[in-house]
């Protein structure tokens, strides 16, 4: 069995035609173009990849983008002053910091100064609360784009066993969240779990959000399941030039799931364009509109 290529570039080229759809409707009818400030502290090479791949969507899509660059000696009172002078500004109706923050700055400090009705991010203690308590909110871009994918492929996910591998707070604990929101069974993985590839065996959808050059196996996944691989790890292969691969062995994989996300080209692009879909949906809410089904 060879499996479905799930094509994140194509899906997420066609959410972000609706999107930018959305936004030409939003100005034409009522006069409103959203923003979003996009801020980066330091200048972590990847990070800053990052971050003008974001501003660029953002743009396509008919909106504002107000990118903030500080240096990497910004200090935590310098980066809330800023958080502050966004959340007041009307032209902002997003708001994204990029992680990680430099040493100096406590990231959740800086994320809890966010507008929770700008966070577009959906990192916000209240967005997570909500997402939780299964309220309407904000929700993390890079695990909404996971289940849009898994959703291509299985029109319901209930039932399903679902294992996740990583817990953290942009991938791990939200795309767990969402899951579960959908009805998967779902156990979250991590280092100290016991025998990983005998619990990645089990799932039927298997999320590897780990950040490991092709860690999980090819025998650790069950025949026919979906693959959603999270990993954007920049290796040297055997011939000595750099590549990038995600956190799952592709080849191996490919002979035995049912559908598997390419890397690149699966779970990245849908992160950019759920940022666009945030930032639409949290510019609606802000101007008191209802924000279109995408
Ligand atoms: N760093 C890695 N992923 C993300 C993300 O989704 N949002 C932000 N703000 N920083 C990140």
């Amino acid at each position: 069995m060879r499996a479905h290529i799930i094509d994140g570039k194509a899906l997420a080229a066609d959410l972000r035609a609706s999107i930018a759809e959305a936004v030409r409707a939003l100005r034409r009818e009522h006069a409103v173009v959203p923003g979003i400030a996009v801020v980066l502290v330091g200048d972590d090479p990847a990070s800053s990849v990052y971050v003008r791949a974001k501003s660029k969507a953002v743009g396509e899509a008919g909106m504002k983008a107000v990118d903030r660059r500080l240096p990497a000696s910004t200090s935590e009172a310098e980066l809330l002053a800023l958080i502050a002078s966004l959340n007041a500004d009307p032209s902002v109706n997003g708001i994204l910091v990029q992680l990680p923050l430099p040493r100096q700055i406590d990231a959740q400090k800086v994320i809890a100064a966010i507008d929770p009705e700008k966070d577009v991010d959906g990192f916000h203690p209240i967005n997570v609360g909500r997402l939780a308590s299964g309220l309407p909110s904000l929700i993390p871009c890079t695990p909404m784009g996971c289940v849009r994918l898994a959703r291509t492929v299985h029109a319901s996910i209930a039932g399903m066993d679902a294992v996740v591998i990583g817990r953290s707070n942009i991938v791990g604990k939200p795309v767990a969240q969402l899951l579960l929101a959908e009805n998967a069974t779902v156990t979250i993985a991590h280092s100290k779990t016991r025998d990983l590839p005998a619990l990645c065996r089990r799932a039927d959808i298997l999320v590897a959000a780990i950040g490991r050059p092709e860690m999980v196996r090819g025998e650790w996944i069950k025949p026919g399941a979906t693959v959603i691989d999270v990993g954007i790890n920049r290796i040297i292969d055997a011939s000595g030039k750099p590549r990038i691969v995600g956190d799952v062995a592709y080849a191996e994989a490919v002979q035995c799931a049912g559908a598997i996300t390419p890397v690149p080209g699966g779970v990245g692009p849908m992160t950019i364009a759920c940022l666009l879909l945030n930032t639409l949906r949290a510019t609606c809410a802000q101007k008191g509109l209802t924000a279109p089904t995408i």
